[in-house]
């Protein structure tokens, strides 16, 4: 029997929470809509909040979509997901509670042993005495056995190279690193994982993707939203750590690395792994860092971050930062990889934008315009696309260029639904596919990148520059 087959139990613990809410029971339910979950599974939510089964999927209903699903048959379909959704109160430091999970999810299975995906949507500070008493109730070894145990954990993945280390070496006590599946949910986004298609099944791109062609590269990130209610995570983490350290250089991993030598999930991430590792470490004076004040948004006033409830007075936490790489490698030598994020900004937009070098000798037409340099200009959301700006002639009597746009817009050219990234990433740890999740080499790499910088922002504490909310960033 394929082990997919075998029947699951998923326990998402923090289920109360806005990650459990929001994303993971929503991707859950795609799957189940779609027929990608086994015939005999369970979800199990566990938290501290006082619910019984009915209240909590009364919790869920309303964050349950029907994207696979025709009209018709959407509220049957949820009710039914539903009928698999069970919920367990307890701490998430007491062995204790999880036995009494574990119990329940036994007699629901009386048969064969589930496989048990548990997700870990909790907050950073309660990750360790969670995951020491899921593995003191004994419901994290599976030895030998023919099930599996696997845990996917969230970022943040540390603060530091120092701190993410030390949670590597104490969660391996508890989950193995084949069980342990680090979610960076931009890696399932359906553009990020076209981005070594692009580059390795077009040999277009490649003899391009260089020093010699390329002048640098944007990755552009923005968010029209402040905080929200995550103000007391955030003001902790920054917008460093909460996207740039992993969200934006997973991306900037994908474009710069060499082709793989193979498919498979250790041979694509050691070709990221010695990408990471030839990043030169973010220098101060190649960060701009920025905090937003107050401002408008269509038309409605909007609070500064120092003023969003929970943020501490006179907060120096960025929620904007522009980081110019560079890298240590031949095919990069010179060519800058600029980041640049940031929250409550006139936009919500990502994107990749490799801006080509201009002709040695420029074709300018007769009035002296030379166009602007090719760029290939990579929409990861909303409205996924790909367009190579180039320059061409006006129709018409006349032989006035224009920049133009080739262009591949998903949502014309493919008519499917486009899943979203925790339907896809939950569907590979069910099939135990590592290829979208971060190696723990990986997570070393990639903070060495960032950690001098943040223990340099931590000593000086330099003020951010003032950007008012709904602009795009410091002047
Ligand atoms: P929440 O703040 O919503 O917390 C999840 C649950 O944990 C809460 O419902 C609450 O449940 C419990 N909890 C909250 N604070 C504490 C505390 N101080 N001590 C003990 N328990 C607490 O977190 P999110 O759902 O937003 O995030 C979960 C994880 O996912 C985090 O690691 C986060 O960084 C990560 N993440 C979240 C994203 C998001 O968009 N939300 C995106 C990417 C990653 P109860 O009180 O019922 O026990
Ligand atoms: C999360 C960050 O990892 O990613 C959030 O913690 C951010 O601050 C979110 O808003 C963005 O994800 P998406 O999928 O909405 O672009």
């Amino acid at each position: 029997m394929n082990s997919s087959e075998s029947p699951l139990a998923i326990v998402v613990i923090g289920a109360s929470g806005d990650l459990a809410q929001r994303k993971i029971m929503p991707a859950l339910f795609s799957l189940f809509a779609r027929d990608l979950l086994p015939s005999e599974f369970a979800v199990y939510g566990f938290a501290r909040s006082a619910m019984d089964d009915d209240t909590f999927r009364e919790s869920l209903a309303g964050s349950l979509a029907c994207r696979y699903t025709p009209a018709s048959d959407c509220e049957s379909r949820k009710r039914k997901f539903l009928e698999h959704c069970r919920y367990t109160q307890g701490q998430y430091d007491e062995a204790a509670d999880y036995l009494e999970l574990y119990r329940a999810l036994r007699r629901m299975f009386p048969g064969e042993h589930p496989n048990i995906l548990y997700y870990l949507a909790i907050p950073p500070s309660v990750f360790l005495q969670c995951a020491r008493a899921l593995g003191d109730s004994g419901m994290t070894q599976c030895g030998d056995s023919p099930f599996w145990m696997r845990a996917v954990i969230e970022k943040p993945f540390g603060h530091d190279r120092r701190s993410s280390d030390r949670l590597v070496s104490e969660l391996a006590t508890v989950f193995r690193e084949t069980d342990t599946y680090r979610i960076d949910h931009y890696l399932g986004k359906e553009i990020v994982q076209n981005l070594l298609v692009l580059r390795f099944a077009n040999s277009v791109f490649e003899p391009l993707w260089n020093r010699d062609t390329i002048e640098r590269i944007d990755i552009d990130w923005r968010e029209t939203y402040g905080v929200k209610n995550r103000a007391s995570y955030f003001d902790r983490y920054g917008i460093i750590r909460d996207v740039v350290q992993n969200h934006l250089l997973q991306i900037v991993a994908l474009i710069g690395m060499e082709q793989p030598a193979g498919r498979t999930p250790d041979r694509i991430r050691d070709a990221k792994v010695s990408l990471l590792r030839a990043v030169n470490p973010a220098t101060p004076d190649s960060v701009r860092l920025g905090q937003y004040t107050a401002g408008e948004q269509a038309g409605l006033p909007r609070r500064g971050y120092r003023d969003e409830d929970g943020v501490p007075a006179g907060s120096t936490t960025p929620t904007y930062a522009r980081v110019a790489l560079t890298l240590n490698h031949p095919r990069w030598h010179g060519v800058p990889f600029v980041i640049n994020a940031g929250k409550a900004m006139d936009a919500d937009r990502t994107e990749i934008r490799i801006v080509f070098r201009e002709p040695a000798t420029p074709w300018c037409d007769r009035e002296g315009s030379c166009g602007p340099a090719n760029c290939l200009i990579i929409r990861v959301q909303p409205n996924e696309a790909i367009r190579l700006r180039v320059v061409t002639k006006e129709p018409g009597m006349t032989q006035r260029t224009v920049p133009t746009d080739l262009q591949l817009v998903y949502g014309e050219a493919f008519p499917q639904t486009i899943p979203e990234a925790y339907e896809r990433l939950l569907l590979d740890v069910i099939h135990g596919d590592k290829s979208l999740f971060i190696r723990k080499d990986e997570l070393a790499a990639a903070w060495d990148v960032f950690t001098p910088l943040l223990d340099h922002l931590k000593k000086h504490n330099p003020e951010p520059e003032p950007y008012p909310f709904g602009s795009d960033g410091p002047r």
